[in-house]
């Protein structure tokens, strides 16, 4: 009994090691051109400080002028860097075309910019939907598009990085996330299938995927967010912005697909693997060994999430 694993499992690393795609990659930081949009703020302003302090030369992307100043003088003051700084809504592809060919070739785009407005969908105006799927998910589309041509040009530099700044609403849908959650889905598809169109430019694609993070954003997403919807996206645990900026950057460096941020991102990463493209065979075996045993855990969650529906709802009516 006890020989199966022991033949199978060698057999198994053997095999992955020669079938995953893309191949493992390392994109370095260092004296790179590092662009990042809704970098006056939270991860993207933390992002900023750790790829200028790796010896980065970084350019932010935001609409505000006045917050994308502050954050250069920050920068400067932490690490003696001084970042180039570019105000442009993301929604507006011209704008967002002249700032990057104002900045010059870019090896590591960061595409971080993003709104949430917590709300079931009944009580959401459309247009606070159009809000969430324009800045999140077209925004991307847009700086995408405009940094693609010349990154591609950039073949002597080594392998390039196209990084998205999703979230653990977009593996999983969370009660009052609907127009945020489709909008973080939808990340996703663009970035599977982009992988595939750029890969033979040596453009590497990354997804990252965040818990609840302190940030600017996040505390006026709290002040609005329903009681369930705190219920429910609390069992994932809120991380500093520090630490989430950081995993993103190793991530980022490392080439991985997908970046989970936290321990129970990792778990969810396992369960939604799906057919993502993976290149570390160790974590392709671990995702091989492990699939059926972390469905259970989320139909565990699933269980526990539609009992604290229930629940909230039988205590509305006794009210
Ligand atoms: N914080 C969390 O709990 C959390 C969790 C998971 C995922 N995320 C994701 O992480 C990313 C960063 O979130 P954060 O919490 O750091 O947010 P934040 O503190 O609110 O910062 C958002 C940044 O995006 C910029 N931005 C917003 N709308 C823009 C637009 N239309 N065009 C250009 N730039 C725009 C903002 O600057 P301006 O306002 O000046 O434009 C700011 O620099 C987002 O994609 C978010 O969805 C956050």
């Amino acid at each position: 009994m006890l020989l199966f694993p022991v033949i199978l499992f060698p057999f198994l690393l053997l095999l992955l090691y020669f079938i995953v795609r893309p191949r493992p990659v390392n994109i370095p930081i260092k004296n790179r051109h590092v662009f990042i949009t809704g970098g006056s703020s939270g991860i993207g302003l933390a992002l900023a400080h750790q790829a200028a302090s790796q010896g980065a030369r970084v350019s932010l992307l935001a609409r505000s002028l006045s917050k994308l100043e502050e954050a250069k003088q920050s920068i400067r003051l932490s690490s003696g860097v001084d970042v180039s700084i570019f105000a442009a809504d993301v929604r507006d592809h011209d704008a967002v075309q002249k700032a990057i060919n104002d900045a010059g070739p870019i090896d590591v785009l960061v595409v971080n910019q993003g709104v949430f407005v917590p709300q079931e969908l009944e009580k959401q105006g459309l247009d606070e939907v159009k809000f969430m799927i324009d800045v999140n998910l077209m925004g991307s589309f847009n700086v995408i598009k405009a940094v693609l041509p010349l990154m591609k040009e950039r073949k002597d530099r080594g392998p390039t990085s196209i990084a998205l700044m999703s979230s653990q609403a977009g593996q999983v849908g969370v009660y009052g996330y609907t127009a945020y959650s489709a909008s973080k889905f939808g990340l996703r598809g663009l970035a599977e299938a982009l992988q595939q169109e750029v890969i033979a430019d040596n453009i590497h694609v990354s997804l990252i995927f965040p818990p609840d993070t302190d940030t600017p954003g996040f505390e006026q997403e709290s002040k609005v967010r329903p009681e369930l919807t705190t219920i429910l996206a609390g069992s994932s645990g809120s991380m500093k912005a520090d630490e989430v900026a950081k995993k993103a950057l190793d991530g980022i460096k490392s080439g991985s697909f997908i970046v989970p941020c936290n321990f129970e991102g990792q778990m969810l990463a396992i369960a939604t693997a799906g057919l993502s493209p993976q290149r570390s065979f160790l974590m392709a075996f671990i995702e091989v060994a492990f699939i059926g045993i972390f469905r259970l855990v989320a139909l565990f969650f699933q269980w526990n999430w539609y009992g604290s529906i229930e629940q909230w709802h039988a205590k509305k009516k006794e009210k």
